[in-house]
């Protein structure tokens, strides 16, 4: 097979999490995540949307934190059936990260451990790393949670006889809710509380379960700072895309228009990259139509997927898409009202909380800066969805609407 050129590989990454130099950069949140994850005694919280980026800024601290000759590991939770399968991510993490370089470190790990564990060797790394025995499992919910407790009273008693800190990353850290309860959540804020000699960054995208974790009556109170992760600065992330299309052979002045079209979500915008790369053909720069072309093309892939999610909707909320993807002001307003044939305000309001409920609507305010932030106060979670709206059901509205669209292929700039 012939070895691929330079320019031919596509310099937009959309599988995994974004590393090397795939990864544009997340200056504050990174050095911020670093210095929490080596700060003893130190409890982030970060939280924000999905697929904004978190878990590639949150490897990239700790990839930084052991470069440095620091401690740190990285337990991703999302998987977790139960306490018992918690623990055992973070004992595996804890001995695939600091195994290596902390001598003894996992003989000691399982003599501090008042947990019966089992050692198995790991056929990619050679390592011998420690779990539960497998009876674990099985261990009824207070006892399990126990489990977690122990384990990080361990790395912190190993931390504190070494005189290092060892940083620990629980990525999905919500999900612990549904294995455990708020027992498990209060459990641990009693753990954390007396390890002086961990530090603890913990995430999650479940933004209204880490909000209630962290309230008044939750068990986080008080006891987390909280870090918002939110979208790159358009501005900078246009130049970054900009510069990796250059770095692989193609001109283009194209990456504000693929920010504003795709934003504010990292995951859309590297995926709308990505196919202009791939449309692209010869050196020629890259331009707005060239970026309204690649989003057609994705919109037309998922035609299928969206005509059905269309006709399962209410003719209310079908109204309501049309609305959010082409009003220029609130959807409660009389003009608003009458031009989408919204009837009541009421009524309105309970469709946006199904179309909300449903994953396809969102509120505007969690990034107000954004082009993508409608007039309505509300806009489409998925950008290919709301460019499939605004294609596909306009005309519906009539000749007027027709030709806006007409005129207008697809942008979520406000002028
Ligand atoms: N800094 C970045 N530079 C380039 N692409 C990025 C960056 N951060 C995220 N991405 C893109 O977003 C995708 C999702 O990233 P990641 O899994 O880190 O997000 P997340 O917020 O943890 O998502 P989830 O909510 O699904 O856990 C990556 O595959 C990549 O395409
Ligand atoms: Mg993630």
């Amino acid at each position: 097979m012939a070895k691929q050129r330079r320019s031919d590989r596509n310099p937009f990454r959309i599988h995994g999490v974004a590393s090397g130099d795939a990864f544009a950069d997340r200056r504050d949140e990174v050095a911020r995540l670093e210095t929490a994850l080596t700060d003893p005694g130190a409890k982030l919280m970060m939280y924000g949307p999905r697929r904004m980026g978190k878990t590639s800024a949150l490897l990239r601290a700790l990839e930084s934190v052991r470069r440095d000759g620091g401690h740190a590991l990285f337990a991703d939770l999302s998987t977790a059936s139960s306490a018992a399968d918690a623990s055992n991510r973070i004992l595996g993490a804890a001995g695939a990260a600091l195994g290596r370089s902390l001598r003894d470190f996992i003989t000691d790990l399982v003599s501090k451990l008042k947990l019966s564990v089992s050692l198995t060797a790991d056929p990619a790394t050679g390592l011998i790393l420690p779990g539960l025995d497998l009876q674990a499992r099985d261990w009824d919910a207070e006892r399990q949670r126990q489990t977690i407790g122990d384990v990080l009273d361990a790395l912190n008693a190993m931390a504190r006889k070494r005189k290092i800190c060892i940083g620990i990353a629980l990525d999905e850290f919500q999900e612990i809710r549904r294995f455990g309860g708020e027992e498990i959540e209060w459990q641990l804020r009693g753990a954390m509380q007396r390890h002086h000699h961990l530090a603890y960054v913990l995430s999650g995208s479940q933004e209204h379960l880490i909000e209630r974790m962290t309230a008044s009556a939750g068990a986080f109170y008080k006891m987390v700072d909280k870090m918002r992760f939110g979208p790159i600065p358009p501005g900078e992330l246009a130049a970054w895309i900009d510069r990796r299309f250059r770095a692989s052979g193609a001109e283009s002045d194209a990456g504000r228009d693929i920010v504003d079209m795709a934003g504010p979500r990292t995951r859309d915008i590297m995926q709308l990259a990505r196919v202009c790369h791939d449309r692209k053909r010869g050196a020629e720069r890259l331009g707005t139509d060239d970026v309204t072309d690649a989003m057609r093309e994705i919109v037309a892939e998922e035609h299928d997927l969206y005509h059905s999610v269309w006709r399962g909707l209410t003719a209310l909320q079908q109204n309501v898409l049309r609305a959010v993807a082409a009003a220029a002001s609130g959807l409660t307003s009389r003009d608003v009202l009458r031009a989408y044939a919204l009837g009541s305000s009421g009524a309105v309001i309970h469709a946006v909380r199904a179309l909300t409920k449903a994953g396809i609507l969102q509120r505007a305010d969690a990034a107000p800066d954004h082009p993508r932030s409608a007039p309505t106060g509300y806009r489409f979670d998925s950008p290919f969805f709301h460019a499939w709206v605004w294609w596909n059901t306009l005309a519906d509205l009539g000749p007027a609407f027709a030709e806006r669209v007409r005129e207008n292929p697809f942008t979520y700039r406000t002028k």
